[in-house]
């Protein structure tokens, strides 16, 4: 029998307790958004909100980067997307396997929360972990189903272009959604 789902008034907390304790990337396991690759083709003085920024590892390139992530003590802020408050409008958002969990209207008002840190003008870069059927890692969390369509339905409904949608050989997914006014 499948293991309950842990409700999602609970569900931030076993996030923290999972988080706390993840370990860091292997180098190579992640693809387009390892920092050498991001590196490249981003400036290093943008601006830039990195949400779930688990250790903060990107901080090391990127000078005026900040890190929000409730789990980690490596965090700029230790708080939840959500509860972020801030007078400073960011060009870039990295939601690096961060907006992952929950139901579609969770994932929308972490998406939304995103929107309003940024300038009119801005890039968000993903990096998504689909739903795979009987993953022992779920921990009982329910993983939010990524798909090539719901990038496009909410970048329609967020009012973005997607730039970009490619599926890494690990099964993750990454994505690059660009708001212009043209
Ligand atoms: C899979 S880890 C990825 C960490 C990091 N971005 C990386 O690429 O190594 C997901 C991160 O999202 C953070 N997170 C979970 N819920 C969050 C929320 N509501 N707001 C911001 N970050 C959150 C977790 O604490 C965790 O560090």
């Amino acid at each position: 029998m499948e293991p309950d789902i842990i409700p999602e008034e609970h569900l931030q907390e076993k996030l923290n307790e999972i988080f706390k304790t993840w370990p860091p990337h292997p180098s190579g396991d992640i693809y387009y958004t390892d920092l050498p690759t991001l590196a490249q083709q981003i400036d290093k003085s943008a601006r830039i909100i990195d949400v779930g920024c688990g250790l903060n590892l990107y901080k090391q390139h990127f000078v005026n980067l900040i890190g929000i992530d409730p789990a980690t003590d490596e965090a700029d802020y230790k708080v939840t997307v959500e509860e972020f408050v801030t007078n400073q409008r960011f060009e870039i958002a990295f939601c690096f396997g961060s907006i992952n969990y929950g139901s579609e209207s969770r994932v929308k008002t972490q998406i939304a929360k995103t929107v309003d840190l940024l300038e009119p003008e801005n890039t968000i870069y993903w990096r998504q972990r689909p739903y795979i059927k009987d993953n022992p890692y779920h921990n009982r969390v329910q993983v939010f189903d990524w798909t090539l369509e719901k990038n496009k339905e909410f970048c329609q409904y967020f009012g973005y272009t997607l730039d970009q949608y490619e599926t890494e050989p690990n099964t993750r997914v990454y994505a690059k959604w660009i708001k212009s006014n043209t």
